[in-house]
């Protein structure tokens, strides 16, 4: 009797004891993902440098990818991890994806030297009223007289570039003051890593010289295409030919971000103020992969991130990646088919952000956009950036149903 009754207590210790381990495991596990914080995008990807060692252009991709793709399954972990304002102090470091990795952007300064093929003799350069003005730099009309260093470049180009009484017409970027030169000189070299697109904004030539940086682009004679739909009459001929043209700038859009996706820049601030329109609208896409200290072509009011526009991804962890930029690409439709409308007008940002991180943002989308475009906004718009396509399919949608660029040209 004795025995039984100890060996009773014995199997009712050892089960609570069982009991009681259990608990404490599941409470450590439930602490330890409390603990889970969104590790810094450059943090994370020099754990995977230790991880991997991926090398091709293709792998890169998709790693890119991947980087959104370990957010969503956090996402998965973690309650809220929300904090107020979030995008208000990050508008960022320069971000390039190289080899997998994300490296801020931090080379040598670039010195002046007289034999690259890129220079500019300055004398050629004919300045005159400015057309932008930025933190850092202000941008100017310029006449340039000479062959335009893209063209010795690459002889092929010479097509695209309009002669106009044996001038090129240009926009010229400078910098404010000369505390900005190691940016300016840094914003050079990255546009010559970028070379020509004809949907982006490139380089044509520069000055390395120390008393005349500058920068030359293409020059857009119709301004952003935000300001050109805000400020069309509905009712006008050339309106109602612009409007059949959307899908067709879309899709120039799509090509000039699929690329970027190439060149492993991610653009992060995709939206109808940063589509320039050419004298003959054709679009060209700016302010691509620059930073605080760089900034762009356009004049830029605030800071801070224009949160409309933003992937909720990017909200939460800070994160952009092509499928951020492909979020921000369905806001570019939106604002074209509501004719420069303004998303989320009046809503309130904190309340915004939240609701963008929740998945609860819907933009209504006008009844007469084509059916397809419609469905192209709502999948550049899925949650999980997973679901939501590469601009090398976008651009592949767009290009069997858009006119030919030549019809844009006619008007
Ligand atoms: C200057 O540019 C030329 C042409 O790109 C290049 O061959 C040369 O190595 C460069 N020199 C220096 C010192 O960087
Ligand atoms: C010249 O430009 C064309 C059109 O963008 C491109 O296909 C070609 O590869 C370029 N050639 C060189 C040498 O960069």
């Amino acid at each position: 009797m004795k025995n039984w009754f100890w060996i009773l207590i014995g199997a009712i210790g050892a089960v609570l004891f069982i009991v009681l381990v259990i608990v404490a495991i599941v409470l450590i596990v439930k602490v330890r993902r409390r603990k889970v914080k969104p590790v810094h995008p450059l943090k994370r990807s020099t754990a995977r440098k230790e991880a991997s060692q991926r090398s091709t252009a293709q792998q890169t991709a998709v790693d890119a990818t991947r980087e959104t793709q370990d957010i969503d399954d956090m996402e998965s972990l973690s309650g809220s991890l929300y904090s107020p304002q979030p995008w208000k102090s990050r508008r960022i470091q320069i971000r390039k994806i190289v080899d997998g990795k994300v490296e801020k952007g931090e080379p040598e300064t670039p010195k002046w030297n007289i034999s690259d093929p890129w220079q500019i003799d300055p004398s050629d350069l004919r300045i005159s009223s400015r057309i932008g003005r930025g933190d850092s730099s202000e941008v100017f009309f310029g006449e340039f007289s000479e062959k335009l260093p893209l063209l010795k470049i690459n002889s092929s180009l010479e097509n695209k570039f309009e002669l106009i009484n044996n001038i090129y017409q240009v926009a010229v970027k400078m910098p404010v003051d000369s505390a900005k030169n190691k940016a300016f000189l840094k914003e050079i070299e990255f546009m010559k890593e970028i070379g020509y697109h004809e949907n982006l904004l490139s380089m044509v030539g520069c000055s390395s010289e120390p008393k005349s940086l500058m920068i030359l682009t293409e020059f857009c004679g119709q301004g952003n295409l935000q300001k050109l739909l805000r400020g069309s009459d509905k009712q006008s001929r050339e309106f109602m030919i612009l409007k059949l043209h959307f899908m067709t700038i879309a899709r120039q859009i799509a090509d000039a971000l699929a690329y970027l996706v190439t060149k492993k820049i991610v653009h992060r601030d995709v939206a109808a103020r940063n589509v320039l329109l050419t004298k003959k609208k054709k679009p060209k896409l700016c302010d691509f992969g620059m930073s605080r200290h760089i900034d762009d072509f356009t004049v830029r009011e605030n800071e801070r991130l224009p949160l409309q526009w933003i992937a909720p991804e990017v909200l939460e962890f800070g994160v952009f990646s092509e499928k951020s930029d492909v979020w921000s690409f369905g806001i570019l439709l939106w604002e074209m088919y509501t004719i420069g409308g303004q998303p989320h007008a009046g809503v309130e940002e904190t309340k915004l952000a939240h609701l963008i991180i929740k998945g609860n943002v819907a933009l209504e989308i006008p009844e007469d956009t084509p059916e397809m475009m419609h469905q192209l906004m709502l999948t550049c718009w899925k949650p999980s950036s997973k679901e939501r396509p590469t601009f090398e399919a976008i651009a592949q949608i767009l290009s069997s149903s858009s006119a030919p660029e030549k019809l844009l040209s006619h008007f």
